[in-house]
């Protein structure tokens, strides 16, 4: 038995890797083993794509269609064909990871912002570019891409360079340019944190899938799903999942982790009741057609690997395995749900 085995009828079951997972072959081996699905967990955002060296080297000849480079995603694309794994792609547009001379004229941080058609022109570009390539030379491989990444902030559209620059309707635009290139089998999708919390789900609901749906540019939500044990509510989680459901969009976990800094036996036990309980959530509102749910997607393999250690200055125990590979007690608890 495997997580992909126990699952596959239902949906996809992934987890995000690094570089260095992808050159370790015991993260491999236990990628291999237990899931059909991957994410990079940062090989594919904006800053690895955009060729920074020839773009500031040649500032007119790239001004409306950046360089890119694909060197740092190519062996993640080379092993997903080679051992028959799909894979999400992350992101195309996200106000992180995504270098700031892109949004200065000549690239240049020294001048001013680009105007609006020239940042639209090389957001086109940008995203016809990624597209093109790994459909053309890896195609079928990625399902689902991260159009746009975290948009909403505190009770609105989130300020950043992309609505300053561009506007507020530049995830609209992005969409488009998905939509355009895009595969036809290829699903688009809106990701986002807490999106379980109500205000944050309604303004999503409102300001981000309700007009892209209107245009038919959206197929899917995607809930990242970084979760804290004993913070977070699985009844709100619950109810998100329906409501977003209720859209008929599919719905994919993008980034799933429960935060817990304790790795007694108790906390682990915990960790274990929290993640069987989620996971009864998934499959009840797959299996009663509540939610189109398409994947699941941990973030990152195993405990040692985990974002949260740095992210919440304190060792976190967050995932199904540890100590190199070894099958934790949550790991039990998520596939006798299935
Ligand atoms: C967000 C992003 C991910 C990743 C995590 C932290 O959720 O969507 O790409 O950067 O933060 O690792």
């Amino acid at each position: 038995m495997s997580l992909k085995t126990a699952f596959g009828s239902r949906f996809k079951i992934g987890a995000a890797i690094s570089r260095k997972n992808l050159n370790t072959k015991q993260r491999t081996d236990l990628l291999l083993k237990e899931f059909n699905s991957f994410t990079c967990e940062n090989d594919m955002k904006p800053m690895f794509f955009l060729d920074e060296e020839e773009n500031l080297k040649d500032a007119a000849k790239y001004n409306l269609s950046p360089k890119l480079r694909f060197d740092i995603a190519v062996p993640y694309l080379e092993f997903a064909k080679k051992n028959d794994i799909a894979m999400r792609g992350h992101t195309l547009v996200w106000h992180n990871q995504t270098p700031k001379w892109f949004f200065y004229e000549d690239y240049d941080e020294n001048k001013n912002f680009a105007s609006r058609d020239v940042m639209l022109s090389r957001l086109e570009n940008y995203i016809k570019g990624v597209l093109t390539f790994v459909q053309d030379e890896y195609p079928d491989i990625i399902y689902a891409w991260d159009v746009v990444n975290e948009i909403i902030e505190e009770g609105d559209y989130r300020r950043s360079l992309w609505t300053k620059v561009v506007g507020e309707d530049f995830f609209i635009k992005a969409f488009e340019y998905a939509r355009k290139y895009a595969d036809k089998n290829v699903k688009l999708f809106y990701n986002d944190y807490n999106t379980f919390e109500e205000e944050k789900r309604d303004l999503i609901l409102e300001k981000v899938l309700k007009p892209l749906m209107n245009k038919g540019l959206v197929d899917g939500m995607g809930m990242q799903s970084h979760l804290v044990l004993g913070e977070h509510d699985l009844d709100l989680y619950s109810k998100a999942l329906d409501i977003y459901g209720k859209t008929g969009l599919e719905i994919q976990i993008t980034e799933l982790d429960i935060h817990i800094a304790d790795n007694s036996d108790e906390a682990m036990d915990k960790l274990a009741d929290m993640y069987e309980k989620l996971f009864k959530i998934l499959v009840s509102a797959k299996d009663d057609r509540r939610a189109d749910i398409t994947s699941v997607t941990f973030w990152n393999l195993q405990d040692e690997d985990s974002w949260l250690t740095s992210f919440r200055k304190e060792t976190s125990y967050p995932l199904l395995f540890h100590n190199e590979g070894e099958y934790k007690k949550a790991y039990y608890s998520v596939i006798k749900t299935a």
